[in-house]
């Protein structure tokens, strides 16, 4: 049977690029919208006036009067099993992976306890407005399969791989480029292009792979059309440095994934904090993107990621944002939208709201080739969408009021925001958060 539903209120989406127009033009803002969605998709959208008459008998109408529909948001860098040691005190990258990260890891090898923190962290994920994300798993293949049971459960657009990691690595975090290999293609069978699951080889970053083990992760990528890859780049000076030491005969950090034939669309390199102009040169030219995860960069003390020097139009790379859990101290996609700004503020730089809700919305849908499917409000795209209530907080109503246009609601919005600021979350046309009211 068909399933319809209606939504009612102001929406916003992108219809051009704001890094490359007049930010407010790429916007379009519908004051009084109404969106038509049919079995997930949507199929109509526009003005209450104009398409009301097109709403199906016995449709409901959900009415958001006061609030800001958009397109869900695309987390493009996050570890879901580094939940349970967010904000984890002290460390830089290399020691924070040791004394935090890996412990927490080594417990994945018991499904029952993936499929908890799963079903958590996808709880938490539509909480603050997130609809899709790529994600990290561990080394056990079980994490992997925990995940996507609750993802599919849920028909949410998730990314997520097995962690690859063959040494460097506690032993109980291990595998082989043999063995490695074969889970992952056996969850890439099992769960690519399932329902709206989406799978990507995961090595976790050069320090922890040897070439042998990357270079298998290559291979992989021939294995099925559409495969994601996603590992971590250039984050960090002591690991630079390790990385330096580990593949001698690469002529950069980059050029290890380059060799192994890593580098193509689809492929996201998280950080790129310390990215030099030939980095960004080849980036561009292979087609991958990067996922900016300024949270994460200030919590570990990685340095300041310059989000328009990779965004040159002479040679742009696609960019999409990551909350970066664990390492980022917060998952909610609007507090890192605050981060961003004032990184960018830092450089000298001024990122625009709409430039940023692009970069969490339709900018993180190209960046992942999925803006076919996601990261708008159009017809023939998933009914991914979540509501923003920009007076959720005493401070965002006090602020709010006395904002005169809609750029200086979005960006109180974007710089007081976070979980609150989420009224309801949809998943193709399901509604699957509803914030409790106070
Ligand atoms: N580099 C290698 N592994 C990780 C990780 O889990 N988090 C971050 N932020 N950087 C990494
Ligand atoms: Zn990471």
């Amino acid at each position: 049977m068909t399933q319809t539903r209606a939504i009612r209120g102001p929406y916003l989406t992108f219809h051009a690029d704001p890094f490359t127009v007049d930010p407010m033009e790429a916007l379009h803002h519908e004051p009084d919208g109404l969106i038509l969605i049919q079995d997930g998709l949507i199929t109509a959208a526009g003005a209450w006036d104009s398409l009301r008459d097109q709403i199906p008998d016995g449709t409901s109408v959900d009415h958001y009067p006061d609030m800001l529909i958009s397109a869900g948001m695309i987390d493009t860098h996050v570890h879901y099993p580094q939940l349970p040691v967010i904000a984890s005190y002290g460390e830089q990258l290399l020691e924070w992976l040791e004394n935090y990260v890996f412990p927490a890891e080594a417990r994945y090898a018991d499904i029952t306890y993936a499929r908890a923190v799963a079903r958590q962290f996808l709880s938490e994920l539509l909480r603050v407005g997130t609809t899709t994300a790529a994600v990290y798993c561990t080394v056990h293949p079980q994490s992997v399969d925990a995940f996507f049971e609750e993802s599919e459960r849920l028909n949410t657009c998730l990314i997520a791989g097995k962690v690859l990691m063959d040494r460097n690595a506690p032993e109980n975090l291990r595998d082989t480029p043999q063995s490695g290999y074969d889970q992952s293609a056996e969850l890439i069978a099992r769960w690519h292009n399932r329902g709206r699951q989406l799978y990507a080889v995961t090595p976790r970053f050069a320090p922890t792979s040897t070439p042998e083990q990357l270079d298998l992760a290559g291979a992989l990528l021939a294995t099925k059309p559409g495969l994601f890859m996603q590992t971590h780049l250039l984050e960090n000076r002591s690991e630079i440095a390790w990385v330096r030491e580990l593949f001698p005969d690469r002529a950069s950090y980059l050029d290890v994934y380059d060799k192994a034939g890593l580098l193509r669309p689809r492929a996201i390199l998280a950080h790129a904090v310390h990215a030099e102009e030939a980095d960004f040169q080849r980036c561009h030219d292979t087609g991958c993107s990067i996922a900016h995860c300024p949270g994460s960069n200030q919590f570990l003390g990685s340095g300041s990621f310059p989000l328009f020097k990779a965004l040159n139009p002479e040679r742009r790379v696609h960019v999409g944002i990551g909350s970066d859990i664990g390492a980022g101290p917060a998952l909610s996609l609007l507090q890192v939208l605050s981060d961003a700004y004032k990184v960018a503020q830092g450089l000298q730089t001024r990122l625009h709201p709409a430039q940023g809700l692009w970069l969490a919305t339709a900018g993180g849908a190209q960046s992942l080739g999925l803006e076919d499917r996601i990261g708008s409000i159009r017809p023939g795209l998933y009914a991914d969408l979540c509501i923003f209530d920009p007076a959720a907080t005493p401070l965002g109503r006090i602020r709010t009021q006395t904002a005169e246009t809609l750029a200086d609601r979005l960006f109180a919005l974007t710089m007081l925001g976070d979980d609150r600021s989420i009224v309801a979350t949809y998943v193709a046309g399901q509604l699957l958060h509803q914030r409790k009211t106070a």
